[in-house]
């Protein structure tokens, strides 16, 4: 088999991530920062030294900023219905995620003003449209960092400065770039940071975060979520404070544990690394491809613009068709479709049937990229 879904989730999992999930079970089974005993106390520190390992990935000070969530859908969610009121004007890209979109699309019926920067249709952002789209409504740019349809990287930094000009902060989606390439929040000017723990974070599914950077204010963003935080107990109104405002219930300790593993098997490894070693997979596959006769290929040629994630279309064939062919002919894992992404779709000019995404990673082998040029090959041709 070989599993070029990276983009989706990652897979398989280094050991160490399994074998810290198992642990933290067996070893430290308490409910973190509720009772007072050895175990709680165990999976609390265990908890604390994942805000610390993830604010150490991130460049940011303050490992309290970091807000653990379900996903980055989750993450994306709390900032969208937590900071935005009727009037505001929110600006995004034309390539994001529904995890955007959708919430974005019922606030607008509550009178809040979406405004879409368009991208050309290899999906880069030109960042002089973005300071012509903002205004002094606009609170706040939202906006994916590498693009979950075809790899474009969107300038975030210079965005950044366009949105700060205004008063505006700048949320990024970064479920595809944490842990490919380095993303350090302040040099980049990114206030609030989405990220997911299963993609190239290497932990498992069901854990993500927010971090919040060090200028907001977070009485500005409320919680969507209220409870018990064991904290402040005799209150029944939510703690103000961070991460406990954000964090209400029971913390996932076993994907916690798994995401503290994943940055630590990362980091072992080196990102610089992995991005070198996902850039010359990504070139390979381009070439292989770009020899195929009919194939179209999206997204930026350029190997700096981009992240691990190729789309393709083969004229004349469903891509329906291709993915099953690829995984029952060859055992080629990927995914088909709309991604989740019809405005990145309509932004490359493949909606409504979308593309077949072909997304390697850390554990993908030059020979294997092989395998998968010749099996599209074949296809295109059959
Ligand atoms: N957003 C993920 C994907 O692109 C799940 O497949």
């Amino acid at each position: 088999m070989i599993y070029l879904d990276y983009a989706a989730t990652s897979w398989p999992k280094p050991p160490e991530v399994l074998a810290a999930m198992s642990d933290v079970l067996e070893r430290a089974g308490g409910n973190p920062g509720r009772s007072g005993h050895s175990l709680s106390i165990e999976a609390a520190r265990v908890v604390y030294d994942a805000r610390e390992e993830v604010a150490g990935l991130f460049n940011v000070p303050d490992p309290l900023r970091v807000v653990f969530t379900a996903n980055a859908t989750h993450a994306i969610n709390m900032v969208l219905l937590g900071l935005l009121r009727p009037g505001d004007e929110v600006v995004v890209s034309s390539i994001e995620h529904n995890a955007v979109m959708r919430p974005l699309r019922v606030l607008e019926q509550k009178g809040v003003q979406v405004t879409v920067v368009q991208c050309a249709s290899d999906g880069t952002l030109n960042p002089a449209d973005v300071a012509r789209a903002v205004s002094s409504k606009t609170r706040l740019v939202a906006m994916v960092h590498g693009s979950n349809v075809m790899g474009t990287l969107l300038p975030v930094d210079e965005v950044a400065a366009i949105a700060h000009k205004v008063g505006a902060l700048l949320l990024v989606d970064a479920a595809q770039t944490a842990g490919t390439l380095p993303v350090d929040m302040q040099a980049m000017g990114m206030d609030l940071l989405a990220f997911t723990g299963h993609k190239s974070l290497q932990g498992p599914t069901g854990i993500g975060g927010l971090i919040v950077g060090s200028n907001v204010d977070i009485s500005q963003i409320e919680p969507v979520m209220r409870g018990g935080t064991g904290s402040q107990s005799e209150l029944e109104e939510q703690p103000d404070g961070l991460p406990d405002k954000y964090e209400s219930g029971t913390h996932n300790t076993v994907g916690i544990a798994g995401l503290l593993a994943g940055i630590r098997w990362l980091k072992s490894k080196d990102i610089e690394q992995i991005r070198a070693h996902e850039m010359s997979l990504t070139a390979a596959l381009l070439e292989g491809l770009s020899d195929i006769p009919g194939l179209i290929v999206y997204g930026s040629k350029e190997h700096e613009r981009s992240v691990a994630v190729v789309s393709f279309t083969i004229p004349g064939k469903h891509v329906s068709e291709i993915g099953l062919r690829l995984d029952d002919e060859f055992g080629i894992l990927c995914r088909v479709g709309l991604h989740c992404a019809p405005a990145a779709h309509r932004t490359i000019g493949t909606y409504p049937e979308g593309t077949v995404r072909l997304a390697p990673g850390v554990m993908t082998s030059l020979d294997d990229i092989h395998t998968v040029v010749s099996a599209v090959r074949h296809i295109a041709r059959s």
